[in-house]
């Protein structure tokens, strides 16, 4: 069975980034879908590499026996979270001094989605869409873009039907390009 891992770029308890990610994982009948833990990850310092935190030790498991991430991030000041940001910077480093070839996160097919204010988080996905591609992963062209407006502050997120067709569409992509492999 193919694994989808869903990452959120927000810790807040009642995420409306994680709500549309569980909303995403819905649409992912017959795969196994699991969600990344990793507010336990300390800040990347080079002291801290080698060993590896522990924390990292199971994330890095985690993405390694995944066939694709699906991440949404909230947009802070035109730009992704920096947990995430944390997060990939981890993950872009390899399990021993110079072993490039093992870092974990190149060529994983990633697929990218926002939920945040006016913007709808198209400059956060642009600078994460950036980043992903300075990582080698593969990027899945289709993204969903969902500005919050009179929802901001709500416990929950409710797609309009525009919003709910685009997120179909991004995870049929997913599929289609897991199917390809
Ligand atoms: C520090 C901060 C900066 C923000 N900057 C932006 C921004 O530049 N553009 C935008 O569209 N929304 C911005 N927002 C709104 C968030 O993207 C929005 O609240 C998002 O839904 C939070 O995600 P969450 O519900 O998953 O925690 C900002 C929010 C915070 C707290």
């Amino acid at each position: 069975m193919k694994k989808i891992l869903f990452i959120s770029g927000s810790l807040r308890k009642e995420s409306l980034n994680t709500d549309l990610l569980h909303q995403a994982a819905k649409s992912f009948d017959g795969f196994e879908c699991s969600f990344l833990d990793y507010g336990d990850l300390p800040l990347l310092d080079q002291d801290l590499e080698f060993p590896p935190p522990a924390s990292l030790v199971r994330i890095r498991q985690e993405v390694a026996d995944s066939d694709a991430l699906f991440i949404a991030s909230p947009e802070y000041n035109r730009s992704y979270s920096a947990a995430l940001k944390n997060l990939l910077d981890w993950l872009s480093r390899p399990v021993a001094p110079g072993a490039y070839s093992s870092v974990v996160i190149k060529g994983k097919l990633v697929a990218v989605c926002s939920v945040a204010g006016s913007s709808g988080g198209s400059y956060s996905m642009e600078k994460l869409a950036s980043l992903l591609e300075t990582l080698s992963c593969k990027l899945v062209a289709e993204r969903t873009s969902i500005a919050l407006g009179e929802r901001f502050g709500k416990p929950s997120l409710a797609l309009t039907d525009d919003e709910a067709s685009a997120l179909g569409c991004e995870c049929e992509a997913v599929k289609s390009m897991l199917a390809d492999v």
